[in-house]
């Protein structure tokens, strides 16, 4: 009953951010369907072809494109923008700090996601932030930040921070904790930082946490242009067969 209650006053916080946002920029991905790009990429099962993402990511140590097959459905939405200039946002830099949560093992490299999307997105400037403090790096085209996704006040301070307050981003993704409550804390605090027709993705869901999403998912439509949850196949042929191999894809 509680978290009931709970996951209530979330959305409908999420539903009052709503009027703040009306100044909102626009991306360029307000120019594409996601809704139909996930319908093709299922329909002509692409989750079984690894892309030229699969092996950027895998190239700096990101499971997206191996352990997950993220970057066969990534390949389709972001590609057609990626030569334009813009700001990409991903929690979770990939701890090797086995004490953390959601860590990436003891060979973990951290850092890897957001090289591979400099890579990717040549003319974009990247953003990131983790909890683990001793890992945040700045780099070409890449700023990285602290940030604990679980509190509120902590996420709203990272986006006043002077380097990020007048940004706006074209994708945001969820690579951090892969807790149901984290995941809302973060959505609700920073989805008004997301451009208009841009791209919000939470990775790794587990079979609960896609329950939980479930019992959401009405409210969660009716606040975006368009909202999915997505259990990528695999065959383990290319990739590995994963119990969290599933995303929730917002576009706003
Ligand atoms: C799966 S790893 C990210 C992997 C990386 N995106 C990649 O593809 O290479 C998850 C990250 O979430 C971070 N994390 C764990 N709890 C967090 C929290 N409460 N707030 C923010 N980040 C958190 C961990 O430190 C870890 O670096």
């Amino acid at each position: 009953m509680f978290v009931a209650i709970r996951i209530f006053v979330i959305v409908l916080a999420l539903i009052q951010a709503r009027p703040l946002l009306a100044v909102d920029e626009v991306s360029p991905y307000n120019e594409i369907s996601v809704s139909k790009i996930v319908d093709q990429y299922m329909a002509n099962e692409m989750f079984r072809q690894p892309t030229n993402l699969c092996l950027i990511m895998s190239f700096y140590g990101s499971d997206k494109g191996n352990d997950h097959n993220y970057t066969t459905l990534y390949s389709e939405l972001f590609g057609e923008f990626r030569e334009d200039s813009l700001n990409i946002f991903e929690l979770g830099l990939g701890t090797n700090n086995i004490d953390v949560p959601s860590n990436m093992g003891i060979f973990g490299i951290p850092g890897a996601s957001l090289r591979g999307w400099a890579d990717y997105f040549s003319n974009s400037q990247i953003y990131g932030a983790d909890i683990d403090e001793s890992i945040l790096f700045q780099g070409n085209n890449i700023s990285t930040f602290y940030c604990d996704q679980r509190d509120e006040k902590s996420i709203k301070n990272m986006f006043s921070n002077d380097a990020l307050n007048s940004v706006l981003f074209d994708i945001i993704i969820d690579d951090g904790l892969h807790e149901f409550k984290a995941n809302l804390t973060f959505l609700v605090n920073s989805i008004e930082h997301l451009k208009q027709g841009g791209i919000y993705i939470i990775e790794d869901l587990l079979p609960t946490d896609v329950l939980k999403f479930q019992q959401i998912l009405d409210e969660l439509k009716n606040q975006f242009r368009f909202v999915v949850i997505l259990k990528l196949p695999t065959d383990n042929e290319s990739f590995k067969v994963r119990a969290d191999n599933t995303l929730l894809i917002i576009q706003k």
